[in-house]
């Protein structure tokens, strides 16, 4: 089974074709990073725009990667949500319709269902169960995933998520959008004894997160110390010492409470280097197997999209002929559905196998 992904869900379009039998064919992936960077974050409308433009060229360029035409497309997976909704609409409407000209069964997809699935694109993929952590621009969520479909929220962040706190931290230093990888880069050269940012929520119980007032914290410390590069990098440095302290102290409680053996660690901040060397040391200290996507996966793409459609699609879910986008849309609602259209209703013909 050969199936299309099309990620349309915030600042990037991404195309990806995975196969059943032979992995991933062939991935694109367009970022629109350089049109919003003058507007210091992601403009919905021009996002929107620019995915009608770049869609129906990257799908074709993706086939072509391939050495494959759309006739050999056996299903069709795109980002249902969460996120922009106009973005959404984009990549939604153009799978479904595609689905139905081609007779092919399409899919929506839960956009952090696919990055925790990432990791699976891998060689050595990790296996259910396990407790993953996803930190993305727009979610810091721990879960304990049991199977495809089977989520058990166990804590959140209360207020910005990780990805939110790295881009607003990179804003008050004075560095572009996105902030995650500008921030990492400056914190690099930072001395870790010069400021001690909190480590919030980590003195009390429970699994949940909160970096709203780390980011108050780093705006005080910006406007009370030199605007030199060495303090910037220092004051970097401090930020992202007290999120992967975080991070690392919450995770090995989840571990313990669950005695998980296995921690899956996705979405774009998953790409920190700071982050996967804390996470590596506390798995490697408790004998827990830690694991990521590979580098290219942990920011949005269309191969996790089109990896999550297939399990989903092989697993036996079919959705009716109209479509639903949500820009907010809570991980543990995205069950696996098997029969939850008859085939008829589904008016998109039988899955063919490859
Ligand atoms: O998963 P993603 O591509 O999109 C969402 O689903 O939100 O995550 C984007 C977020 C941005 O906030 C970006 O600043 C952050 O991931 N990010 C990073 C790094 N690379 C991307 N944060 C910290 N360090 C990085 N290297
Ligand atoms: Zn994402």
């Amino acid at each position: 089974m050969r199936v299309l992904g099309i990620e349309t869900s915030c600042d990037e379009t991404g195309i990806a074709l995975y196969s059943g039998g032979d992995g991933l064919l062939a991935h694109r992936l367009y970022s629109q990073i350089t049109m919003h960077q003058a507007f210091g974050g992601v403009v919905p409308e021009l996002a929107s725009r620019d995915h009608v433009q770049k869609l129906v060229p990257l799908i074709r360029a993706t086939l072509k990667d391939a050495n494959l035409t759309l006739a050999a497309v056996d299903g069709i997976a795109y980002t249902a949500g969460p996120g922009l909704i106009g973005a959404l609409l984009v990549g939604a409407m153009t799978g479904r319709t595609l689905a139905w000209a081609l007779g092919r069964p399409a899919i929506g997809v839960h956009h952090m269902e696919a990055h925790l699935l990432a990791p699976m694109l891998d060689a050595d993929p990790p296996a259910f169960p396990f407790l993953a952590l996803l930190v993305s621009g727009g979610h810091t969520l721990l879960i304990q995933v049991e199977g495809l479909g089977a989520y058990r929220l166990l804590g959140e962040s209360l207020d910005d998520a990780a990805g939110e706190a790295f881009d607003k931290t990179a804003k008050l230093l004075g560095l572009g959008y996105p902030g995650g990888p500008a921030v990492e880069r400056l914190a690099a050269s930072g001395r870790s004894d010069r400021f001690t940012f909190p480590r919030p929520m980590t003195d009390r119980p429970g699994l949940d997160f909160s970096f709203s007032g780390l980011k108050t914290y780093c705006a005080n410390t910006v406007r009370s110390a030199p605007a030199d590069t060495a303090t910037k990098a220092d004051i970097a440095r401090a930020f992202s010492d007290a999120v992967v302290d975080t991070f690392v102290i919450k995770c090995r409680r989840a571990i313990r409470a669950t005695g998980s053996q296995t921690l899956v660690v996705a979405g774009g901040v998953s790409s920190n280097q700071m982050l996967r060397a804390g996470l590596d040391a506390m798995g490697h200290a408790l004998n827990v197997r830690v694991c990521y996507p590979s580098l290219n996966f942990c920011t949005d793409n269309g191969a996790m999209i089109a990896y999550a459609g297939y399990l989903r699609l092989a697993a036996g879910q079919r959705e009716p002929l109209g479509f639903k986008v949500r820009a907010r849309w809570p991980l543990v609602d995205a069950v696996l559905e098997t029969d939850s259209c008859a085939p008829a209703a589904c008016g998109t013909g039988m899955l063919l196998s490859a």
